[in-house]
């Protein structure tokens, strides 16, 4: 008799699961599509002692107590519906353990949920994408302390080692493992979002060609840039395409996708008050890099900067130029924000009427809102008044302005996080192909998310080579 179940068999949890096996710990395993189950046990049956349940009744009854049973399920809904389903299996003492990407505030309601029924709760961050979880993952469990005696012989050993230490321990009581762990994927969007940058300026910048630029990750993992997701970056640049016989890259669309945790972070840190302003600002990217229909249109709208620029004038009227641009991107985000959930709120708040009554006693009022106001009521579906005129022509004209001030800012070591965002804002609005695609190569190789091609419909996944072969 074994006291350890995990159901859940997709990637993460299936390999967890032999990662346990191959550990020689016994461990009961469950799907609740029982094709998977008869699949996976078929395949990885005799890598250690599995043995399998075809009903969460059969799993719970072949554990002794007291009992614990991992969820590797999809975060959300799911979570609660397995939990709702093992509830009244289980006995006072038992544990679950939730090993997906969770919400810290799912998971403290969860636990006290439990708490109230004699049941143990641990909400447990699990991080190293599929190949982590089958070699060693890092693991960040939270919530019941005493539950977490019981299975810390089991997770110290299957998490990855480090100079003899276990890439495992006790983060805090409630939310606080899946917390650690969304600040983990936080700071994974940030690494990601810099990498894509890094690429971006040295094809585009500096004028390398991908093969070139792997070789570059490839030296810089040699030094004290040395990580994961800059040795993962050498190889998703060096990946050769079979249709194309180019880099894969290209054949990447450009649209990162997002599960949520890099937004909570954001979320999270507003509530705080805290400037997480690297992590946030990825979060935004990703966000632009999804809106391709826009950027497709504003490729074709708005300019960038014209060759050697113009002469220039004083900083002080460079300043007032700037300053009138990133004035424009605030206004056409706050507009495109109250558009997006005018739309999701079925509110049909009329655009036009707001720039009417903003001209006025508001503390935002200007001048420039009649234009504004004569723009949505042209038009009230304007996607972005960017792209309107003449706030068009108006930005293009103050962009060498804008891109001095953010420059001399910049070497003066003045502050200008605004100027600089939405400056950064404007030039990712005008890119029809942006860098995302290399984003989406990552979580491909990391995490199996899987990306899609700009020449064929579907998602795709690759097994990435080691060495770009
Ligand atoms: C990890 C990863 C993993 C997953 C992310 C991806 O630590 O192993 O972070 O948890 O790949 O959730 O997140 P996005 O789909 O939001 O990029």
């Amino acid at each position: 008799m074994t006291t350890f179940a995990l159901t859940g068999l997709a990637t993460m949890g299936a390999n967890l699961a032999r990662n346990v096996a191959r550990n020689g710990f016994e461990i009961v395993v469950h799907n609740r599509t029982g094709s998977r189950l008869d699949g996976f046990l078929e395949r990885f049956g005799d890598e250690g002692p599995i043995a399998g349940a075809h009903t969460l009744e059969q799993l719970v009854s072949s554990l002794e107590r007291p009992r614990t049973v991992m969820t590797m399920v999809t975060a959300g809904d799911a979570v609660d519906a397995v939990i709702d389903e093992l509830t009244p299996l289980l006995e006072q003492g038992d544990t679950i353990v939730d090993g997906g990407n969770s919400h810290h505030r799912d998971t403290e309601r969860r636990g006290a949920a439990l708490r109230e029924r004699g049941l143990r709760f641990l909400g447990v961050g699990v991080s190293g994408g599929e190949e982590g979880a089958l070699e060693g993952p890092s693991i960040m469990p939270g919530g019941d302390a005493d539950a977490y005696r019981d299975v810390e012989p089991i997770l110290t050993t299957i998490a990855a080692h480090v100079d003899g230490i276990p890439c495992c321990t006790f983060v805090g009581p409630g939310g606080a493992g899946h917390y650690v762990k969304m600040v983990h994927n936080g700071i994974e969007y940030a690494d990601m979002q810099l990498i894509a940058e890094a690429y971006d300026l040295l094809r585009h910048g500096a004028g390398m060609e991908v093969p070139a630029i792997a070789e570059m990750f490839r030296a810089w993992n040699e030094g004290p840039l040395d990580s994961f997701l800059i040795e993962i970056a050498a190889r998703v640049l060096a990946q050769r395409d079979d249709r194309t016989d180019a880099a894969l890259l290209d054949a990447i669309l450009d649209e990162a996708e997002q599960k949520g945790t890099g937004r909570w972070t954001a979320h999270d840190a507003l509530e705080l008050g805290l400037p997480l302003t690297a992590i946030t600002e990825a979060v935004f990217a990703r966000s632009l890099s999804a809106q391709r229909e826009l950027r497709a249109r504003a490729a074709g709208r708005l300019s960038g900067p014209r060759p050697g620029g113009d002469a220039g004038g004083s900083l002080v009227d460079d300043v007032a130029r700037a300053l009138y641009a990133s004035k424009i991107v605030a206004y056409a985000q706050g507009f495109e924000q109250m558009s997006a959930a005018s739309r999701e709120h079925a509110w049909d708040v009329d655009l036009g009427a707001m720039a009417t009554i903003w001209r006025g006693g508001c503390i935002i009022r200007a001048r420039f809102l009649d234009r504004v106001r004569e723009a949505y009521d042209a038009d009230p579906d304007t996607a972005n008044l960017l792209l309107v005129d003449p706030f068009t022509d108006e930005v293009a004209d103050a962009q060498e302005s804008w891109r001095r001030v953010v420059a001399t800012a910049v070497q003066i070591g003045i502050p200008v996080p605004a100027f600089a965002s939405s400056l950064a804002y404007y030039d990712g609005l005008r890119r029809e192909r942006g860098p995302a695609n290399l984003i989406q190569g990552l979580r491909d190789l990391f995490g199996a998310h899987t990306y899609r091609r700009v020449d064929a419909e579907g998602t795709f996944h690759t097994e990435w080579g080691r060495d770009g072969a």
